[in-house]
């Protein structure tokens, strides 16, 4: 049996490093060596450190593990960091000085020219961004980046139908799910029997992100896709899950039976390559008139999948349709695993 790859977790005991010890506990190549967070929980075992909020139990060689200090010094090779972004934009590339590979879950760097911002289904390819970096020059660290919780989700569901008819224009209206916020995030009284129609900085990431995310490639830089979009973001009183409504319109007529026959057929790297968290439908649809919801479809794919349903005429553009996709798993600590298995099987760890 191959020995598991050490990895550290930046930001351990929040929403999204929580999520990280659950899904490398029984992970096939990565096992948890080293945790980080701030000075509030550092040198405390991670048990006492945090407040477990998965529904899993914490691994008990977890919880007995130290928390460090959150500095390069003693921390493995592959990191994965859930830090907020003001912290992240000073801490990351100390990380990647030092010569590790920061599989990253915070905005800070996601939109540097030379920092690959990546869907393994949908942009494998702009990983060759990470041979700019100074850092992988001089070390051989460097940054990789996951999206916004609700970009990912979202173009997830874009990508097959992007291919293949081109999106001219898009209206997308987000429900976002208060785990998107952290721990503990929006207080009780804000959120219960109530909506929140404002998420800092949120629409502008999810605009420009889809748009470098969708984008080509070109020599040393990504060139962004070229279509109008409009983001309207809102918190909701749902634990995980975050849903959205989408208008668009295509350069190309499609009719609904292509553009679900894109979503249901689309296959890509992770799956050909059947990297250990890929989901194997990566874009499902539910023909169900009152579906996708939170509750019951939000762990579709082990919270990998993006599920697509409602789909129908719209009066202003060409289609609408309703997207669900999972925060912390597809839209945070999933997303940041798959980057780091497809990091892996191309050979940036070694
Ligand atoms: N939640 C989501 O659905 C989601 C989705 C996509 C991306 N993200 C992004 O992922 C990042 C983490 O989000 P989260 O929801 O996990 O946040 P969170 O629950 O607030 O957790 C923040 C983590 O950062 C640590 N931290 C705070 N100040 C620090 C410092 N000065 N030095 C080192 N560590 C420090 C905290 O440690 P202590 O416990 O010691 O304070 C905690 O471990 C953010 O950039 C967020 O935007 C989140």
């Amino acid at each position: 049996m191959q020995k598991k790859l050490p990895v550290g977790i930046l930001g351990a005991t929040g929403m999204v490093g929580q999520r990280f010890i659950q899904l490398l506990e029984h992970h096939p190549w990565f096992e948890v060596a080293w945790l980080a967070a701030s000075d509030r929980s550092a040198e405390k075992p991670y048990g006492e450190a945090v407040k477990w909020r998965m529904r899993t139990p914490l691994p008990r060689n977890v919880a007995e593990m130290k928390v460090s200090p959150a500095g390069p010094k003693g921390a493995p090779k592959i990191i994965f960091a859930a830090l907020d972004a003001d912290i992240a934009r000073e801490l990351e590339p100390q990380f990647a000085d030092a010569g590790s590979a920061v599989v990253s879950n915070s905005s800070a760097w996601r939109m540097h020219p030379n920092v690959p911002l990546v869907i393994p289904e949908v942009n494998p390819d702009h990983l060759a961004l990470i041979d700019d970096q100074t850092w992988r020059k001089q070390s051989g660290g460097f940054i990789v980046t996951n999206a916004n919780c609700s970009a990912i989700g979202l173009v997830l569901a874009l990508a097959p139908v992007h291919q293949k008819f081109g999106i001219e224009k898009l209206f997308v209206s987000t429900m976002q799910a208060v785990s998107g916020a952290g721990y503990p995030g929006v207080p009780s009284i804000d959120i219960l029997s109530n909506v929140i129609p404002f998420i800092k900085n949120e629409e502008e990431k999810m605009e420009i992100e889809t748009r470098k995310m969708l984008g080509t490639l070109k020599g040393h830089e990504v060139e962004l896709a070229h279509f109008g979009m409009t983001a309207h973001c809102n918190r909701v009183p749902v634990e995980d899950g975050h849903t959205e409504s989408v208008s668009i319109a295509f350069k190309k007529k499609a009719t609904a039976e292509q553009i679900v026959e894109a979503w249901t057929s689309f296959r890509s790297l992770p799956q050909e390559l059947k990297l250990p968290h890929a989901p194997a439908e990566p874009v499902l649809y539910d023909t169900r008139h009152d579906r996708p919801q939170p509750r019951f479809d939000v762990d579709r794919g082990n919270g990998m999948s993006s599920t697509c349903g409602r789909l129908r005429p719209c009066g202003l553009l060409d289609w609408k349709f309703t997207v669900l996709s999972h925060n912390t798993i597809r839209g945070a600590a999933g997303a940041a695993l798959l980057n780091a298995e497809l990091l892996k099987v191309k050979g940036y760890f070694s």
